[in-house]
């Protein structure tokens, strides 16, 4: 069964999410405050973020000749509970060790990553996942993420490409969404839903929470009804 997704974001008045630019903005405790407040048991990320916010760019040790025994989907860790996903289609994401902080590591990639990529993942103790030969079917992707692990719901945590994806698709089920009091502007930055040169008809959403947050922020939650 598709597990239920949460779509959690901080945004500008204008919907851009690339907090950095705002100085140092008090967003970082809310953000994982009230991400806590979701009975989640993975949060999900796409490529870009993975690499800004957590890898710091670090880039994969790859050993010409390594295979794995196999090309199926592989877990690592049959006893985690708790679960970060990176949306990494090609395998590009280098990986310190099996887990961030205590959160186990999946890679959700196409079969498009290289023999030498998978081989290195099982090196680092990181599991992975197949989501498509050339694109990511997020589908067939949610529904692994539940089949191979004890997960219910996944929080979305962007950026804007990954979370447009999965709108387009018609796979997020509530958007939480922190508003920040600020008017960003940036063209060049990332707005909460990224959905490309044919965005296809509007998605709609229906009010269920508004929460005022110290520092002027706004927590909005919201059931999203679908396409119309
Ligand atoms: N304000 C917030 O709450 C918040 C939260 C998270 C992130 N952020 C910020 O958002 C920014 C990054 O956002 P972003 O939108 O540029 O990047 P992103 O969504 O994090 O990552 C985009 C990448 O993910 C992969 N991807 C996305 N959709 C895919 C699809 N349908 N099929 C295959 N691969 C797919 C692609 O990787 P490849 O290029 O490897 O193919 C793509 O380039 C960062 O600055 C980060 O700090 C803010």
């Amino acid at each position: 069964m598709k597990p239920h997704v949460i779509c959690h974001m901080v945004a500008s008045l204008d919907g851009r999410i690339i907090t950095s630019r705002w100085g140092a903005a008090p967003t970082t405790k809310a953000y994982e405050t009230t991400a806590a407040t979701f009975d989640a048991q993975a949060w999900l990320c796409g490529r870009v973020t993975m690499e800004k916010d957590f890898t710091d760019g670090l880039a994969p040790d790859l050993r010409p000749g390594t295979a794995p025994p196999d090309r199926h989907d592989f877990v690592a860790d049959k006893e985690a509970t708790s679960f970060a996903v990176a949306i990494d289609a090609h395998g590009k994401l280098g990986w310190e060790a099996g887990h961030i902080d205590a959160d186990h590591l999946i890679s959700v990639l196409t079969e498009q990553a290289s023999d030498e990529y998978l081989a290195y993942l099982r090196r680092q103790g990181v599991s992975y996942i197949f989501g498509g030969t050339k694109e990511l079917d997020f589908k067939l992707v949610l529904d692994k993420l539940s089949q191979l692990f004890p997960i219910k719901t996944i929080l979305l945590e962007g950026g804007g490409h990954v979370n447009g994806s999965l709108l387009k698709a018609g796979l997020v089920d509530e958007l939480s969404l922190l508003h920040y009091p600020v008017i960003d502007g940036a063209a060049s930055s990332a707005a909460v839903f990224e959905l490309g040169k044919q965005p296809g008809p509007p998605a709609k959403l229906r009010l269920k929470h508004v929460e005022q947050l110290p520092d002027g922020l706004v927590w909005l939650r919201y059931d999203v009804l679908g396409h119309h």
